[in-house]
């Protein structure tokens, strides 16, 4: 059913594969709460085929959509114009055509940011984070925390030269790490986020370092929510460490683009969460 005269609009997410995505659930729970003629679908675009998928995009009555794995850079490369943001992470994750050029932006950076904000809003006190990983999803996280004004960001990769790749793109305030670096670092620590698949499911266990020496105050996030109690959160919430839950950034970061495509901003609420959790449960990744 059309409401208010509005238009129905198609958005879509694209990646390889693509089965696995919450996204269509996250914004089918917004589409059908507010009654709003529209359809969010997942479509499989194989490596190579970007190109010829936006080139009929707009012939198949789509607005615009979501970007993820192994795309967000092959589309950062060929869209008409990003904003500042995708260009800092070197990534995009929303798109939309405006007067027929693809226009893109990747909100994973203020996805992150608005979760802490929901979840654990004093870690907007802190000065120093310490990042786990160098690889997309951790641009992203660095991008966000200096632009809320933390003045330090520990990088620690398994790879160093991943890490030094990230301190020339975002300047004098991170530094790179191994892994060794950790126990070192840990006290001056306000901040703790894990970007790397340690901890996925599926993913051999590394053993993580430990967290004794986080300071009491220290929050400690994790990106990864397959499973959601990953064993860095279950060891932080061991030590009475305040723990925030990758769930919350896939639900934060969806928030801009839908309101791009289908004209209203979404809230984040405790049953959007619980709607994607018992879908996660369903799907059988919840483990
Ligand atoms: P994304 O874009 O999701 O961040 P990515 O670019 O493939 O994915 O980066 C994955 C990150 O997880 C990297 O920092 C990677 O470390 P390397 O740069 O050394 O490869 C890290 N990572 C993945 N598996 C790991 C493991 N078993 N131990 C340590 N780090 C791991």
């Amino acid at each position: 059913m059309m409401e208010g005269g509005d238009r129905f609009k198609k958005a879509f997410v694209i990646g390889w594969p693509i089965s696995h995505s919450l996204s269509p659930i996250l914004h089918g729970y917004w589409l059908s709460k507010m009654n709003l003629s529209g359809i969010y679908e997942a479509v499989p675009v194989a490596p190579g085929e970007i190109s010829n998928f936006f080139n009929s995009a707009i012939e198949k009555g789509y607005v615009g959509g979501n970007v993820t794995i192994p795309h967000k850079e092959g589309v950062f490369a060929i869209v008409d114009e990003k904003d500042e943001v995708s260009k800092a992470i070197g990534a995009v994750n929303t798109v939309w055509f405006e007067d027929n050029r693809l226009m893109a932006t990747n909100t994973d950076a203020t996805g992150f940011i608005s979760n802490l904000d929901d979840c654990a809003p004093k870690w907007r006190s802190g000065t120093t984070a310490l990042i786990l990983g160098a690889g997309g999803a951790s641009r992203a996280v660095i991008c966000g925390i200096l632009a809320a004004g933390y003045q330090t960001a520990h990088i620690i990769n398994r790879t160093e030269e991943r890490a030094k790749e990230l301190v020339d793109r975002f300047g004098e305030k991170c530094f790179a790490h191994t892994w060794d670096a950790f126990e070192l670092l840990a006290p001056d620590a306000d901040l703790l986020v894990n970007t790397t698949s340690i901890g996925m499911t599926g993913n051999a266990e590394t053993s993580l370092p430990s967290l004794d020496k986080l300071p009491k105050h220290c929050i400690v996030s994790d990106i990864v929510y397959t499973p959601l109690k990953t064993k860095l959160l279950t060891e932080a919430w061991k030590r009475d460490l305040q723990t925030v839950d990758g769930i919350g950034m896939l639900l934060h970061q969806a928030a801009p683009g839908f309101e791009k495509w289908f004209g209203v901003l979404p809230k984040v609420d405790k049953g959007l969460r619980e709607h994607v959790l018992a879908a996660m449960e369903q799907k059988g990744n919840s483990k």
